[in-house]
């Protein structure tokens, strides 16, 4: 004889197990027995099969907003993004760090040297008690180069920055980074072609079988964003103010507006 379960269990009537990504591929196991519903979540998978959104800013008024609503995979800065922010390097990160949870923390070394550059990641990662959703954000320099082969070889996760050519990114992607970061507004600016930047690289990853991503950089405008992921960018770092603006459409305030409208009267069930 089966002894009947509390109502508020929520157990199925039979015992089953089922996997599935939820909407920030945050990979979700839920066992499921006559009494008792589990949800576990198991890990966070590096791959993923849709773009990665992440936010290029440090002002914590401004992530905190986007993290209200949008679903961010990380949070990437630089020395420039740091000096809007009106705050020093260890109290932004720490800002940064809370917000994101388990999301990923992109922040740039500013040594010139190799091995300085690896004493820096090493420290930040430390400092701020950081794991694997550090990233050590490193020039496409010589001495950059060399450090990002340190770095990975010690398992310390590298962006690779400032990257204006194919060739730059494929060489850092050999070097071991796991992102490259074109600037594509700085490429459109000087007359050249962030976009097709972005879709060579992404070409060569799927031609050669390459394990890092990109990670499109430097925007100005929506409409290069919606380009790079058309080009198959896997990632895009995009500003607050574009951020918002994305997910904007005249079309569909006046939408929602009408629905209002005519709602009105209408929806008789309270909740
Ligand atoms: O993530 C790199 C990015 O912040 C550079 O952007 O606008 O200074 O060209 P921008």
């Amino acid at each position: 004889m089966v002894a009947a379960c509390p109502a508020s269990s929520g157990g199925g009537a039979e015992g089953s197990t089922s996997t599935f990504l939820d909407y920030q591929q945050l990979i979700i196991k839920v066992e499921t027995t006559p009494c008792k519903r589990t949800v576990k979540l198991i890990y966070k998978p590096i791959k993923l099969n849709h773009m990665i959104y992440m936010a290029d800013t440090a002002n914590l008024d401004e992530l905190r907003e986007l993290y209200s609503f949008f679903p961010l995979e990380g949070v990437t800065t630089n020395p420039t993004i740091l000096s809007h922010s009106g705050h020093k390097l260890s109290e932004s990160i720490e800002g940064i760090q809370e917000l994101v949870g388990t999301g990923m923390v992109h922040v740039q070394m500013i040594s010139a040297e190799s091995d300085d550059m690896v004493r820096e990641a090493k420290k930040y990662r430390s400092y701020f008690d950081f794991g694997d959703n550090f990233y050590a954000k490193i020039p496409v320099t010589a001495n950059g180069y060399r450090a990002m082969r340190i770095l990975k070889d010690a398992g310390i996760n590298v962006t690779a920055t400032a990257i204006f050519t194919q060739q730059q990114a494929l060489v850092a992607m050999k070097a071991g980074a796991d992102f490259v970061a074109p600037y594509v507004s700085r490429l459109d600016n000087i007359s050249s072609h962030g976009i097709e930047v972005v879709g060579d690289i992404v070409q060569n990853i799927a031609n050669y079988g390459l394990k890092g991503k990109v990670l499109a950089a430097s925007f100005k405008t929506v409409d290069q964003i919606y380009r790079v992921s058309m080009a198959g960018s896997h990632s895009a770092t995009i500003s607050a103010e574009l951020l918002h603006q994305l997910i904007k459409h005249p079309m569909t305030d006046i939408g929602v507006k009408q629905f209002e409208i005519d709602a009105e009267g209408l929806y008789d069930i309270a909740f």
